[in-house]
């Protein structure tokens, strides 16, 4: 058998393991297995490309191979066990970019070194392939650039506003068609460098004029279309495994862009299209009046006459780490007989899931964490809320003020409680950037500080 059959059949079991990798990531239960399956694949993609490029490449090239793929290796495993829980957005948003990249580089290649084609209509499909695997991978790579730059907060996560941005993005897609037409019939050099510069000016500007709030819909997007751009350069290289995985990474993202936008009850093609349709609202110079702060003591104090207490945790309790304590106040509460209960949001945090994890970690019974829509309903019945590193999720002015840029996505009700304690160390707002009307509500008090050590604070204080 030669180095290509043997390839190919490596590649289809790989893109086997890859279905049963998604699948069993599906739920926690068999997360790990999924996870190793997805390993065991690409270990088989890997091997099977060194044995084609060692049958048909010479030593140099074999030993160029290794050098890459240890890099990049060395790379991945020394970021990967550096990175907070907190970063993991970003680096994401950060490795998409690469596979942006790549996408274009293989496009160029493709273009530069083509070999030659019998059939004319086999040419024309080569030149169509280059020019939209340049075109998507550009767009991942500088969307995913900003997506990193905006979660790791090195520019503003305020949208982009453009006069006539949706314009850009049309004008942008249609010169695109224009131009893949003109570069099948006539596949010149500018032609391609113009299609990359539109693409990398589209990429930046899509990802740039959405907002904070809707950067998690955001990063899936942009998985998705990292793996449309992954799928591109399969057809480039006659790579199955690349064509199929690129697929998976490319629907499944979607999918999840979907459900997400149908959670924060946003539109799909709104945020796919740069925050199509949404307009800049006023500016907020309105007067909320004046907060009121409580000591932790007190805190401890409401909390030993409360009978039921919801924990609303967010990004603020993955910064101070703080789920330890929490854990630990969960536990005394238990014992004197309080109900505790914990409300998570589907976008609290910086990642799907982040709160589920991080209470995992430290050992909160699961049957205590309700998501959202299962809880949402009981708030007007508890004694004390304790919000903890969370603010937009908990934002009332989603509810109740249309011209806010967060309106119309679901929050936890945590106003409607009786007393509502938040964690903060200021009064700065969350990731949207936007003024949160409930820290001035007269059942609301602040609890200035890290969340971390005002939690143990309570538990001296108990
Ligand atoms: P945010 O709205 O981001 O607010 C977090 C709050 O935590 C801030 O107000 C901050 O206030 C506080 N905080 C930070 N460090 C703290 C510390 N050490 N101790 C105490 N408080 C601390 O959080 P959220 O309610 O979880 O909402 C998540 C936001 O992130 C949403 O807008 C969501 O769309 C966006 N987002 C989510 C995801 C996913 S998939 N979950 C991905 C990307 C973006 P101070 O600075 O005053 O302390």
């Amino acid at each position: 058998m030669d180095s290509f059959s043997i390839a190919t059949a490596a590649y289809i079991v790989a893109s086997l393991l890859f279905i049963l990798s998604l699948a069993g990531l599906s739920k926690h239960e068999t997360a790990s297995q999924g996870v190793l399956f997805g390993i065991s694949g690409m270990a088989i993609a890997l091997v099977a490309t060194f044995i084609v490029v060692a049958d048909v490449a010479d030593t140099t090239s074999v030993v160029l191979l290794l050098i890459a793929v240890a890099i990049g290796a060395a790379i991945g495993l020394w970021r990967a066990r550096v990175v907070e829980m907190t970063g993991m957005p970003e680096l994401i948003a950060l490795l998409h970019s690469f596979v942006g990249l790549a996408a274009v580089l293989v496009g160029w290649n493709g273009y530069l070194e083509h070999g030659y084609f019998e059939l004319q209509s086999l040419e024309d499909i080569h030149n169509a392939e280059v020019f939209v695997g340049v075109f998507i991978g550009a767009v991942t790579f500088t969307g995913s650039i900003v997506a990193f730059l905006k979660l790791s907060a090195r520019i503003k996560s305020t949208p982009l506003m453009l006069p006539g941005k949706n314009y850009i993005n049309l004008g942008a897609l249609a010169l695109f068609v224009v131009l893949t037409i003109w570069f099948v019939i006539s596949p010149a050099l500018w032609l391609l460098v113009l299609v990359t510069i539109v693409a990398l000016a589209l990429g930046w500007h899509l990802v740039a004029s959405i907002g904070g709030g809707d950067m998690p819909v955001v990063v899936s997007m942009l998985n998705s279309y990292s793996g449309w751009a992954a799928a591109a350069s399969g057809f480039l290289l006659d790579n199955d495994a690349l064509i199929v995985t690129g697929a998976l990474v490319g629907s499944s993202g979607a999918y999840l862009s979907y459900i997400m936008c149908q959670a924060m009850n946003r539109s799909f093609i709104s945020v796919i299209a740069g925050g199509f349709g949404i307009e800049a609202g006023p500016a907020d110079d309105k007067d909320y009046g004046e907060h009121r702060e409580i000591t932790a003591e007190d805190t401890a104090e409401l909390l030993k006459n409360a009978s039921s207490v919801i924990i609303t945790p967010g990004y603020g309790m993955a910064v101070a780490q703080a789920q330890y304590p929490v854990a630990d106040l969960v536990r005394r509460l238990r014992e004197r007989g309080v109900e505790v209960r914990f409300g998570i949001h589907p976008v609290a945090g910086r990642l799907p899931g982040h709160m589920n994890v991080l209470l995992a970690e430290a050992k909160v019974p699961y049957d205590i964490v309700l998501e959202m829509d299962e809880i949402n309903d009981d708030f007007k019945d508890t004694s004390v809320v304790l919000v903890i590193g969370a603010n937009d999720t908990v934002n009332p002015a989603a509810t109740e003020d249309p011209s806010s840029p967060i309106a119309g996505m679901p929050v936890l009700t945590v106003w409607e409680a009786s007393d509502v304690v938040i964690f903060k160390r200021s009064m700065a707002t969350g990731y949207a950037g936007v003024q949160n009307p409930l820290f001035f509500r007269d059942n609301s008090q602040m609890l200035f500080g890290d969340a971390k050590e005002r939690v143990e604070d309570i538990l001296k204080a108990l």
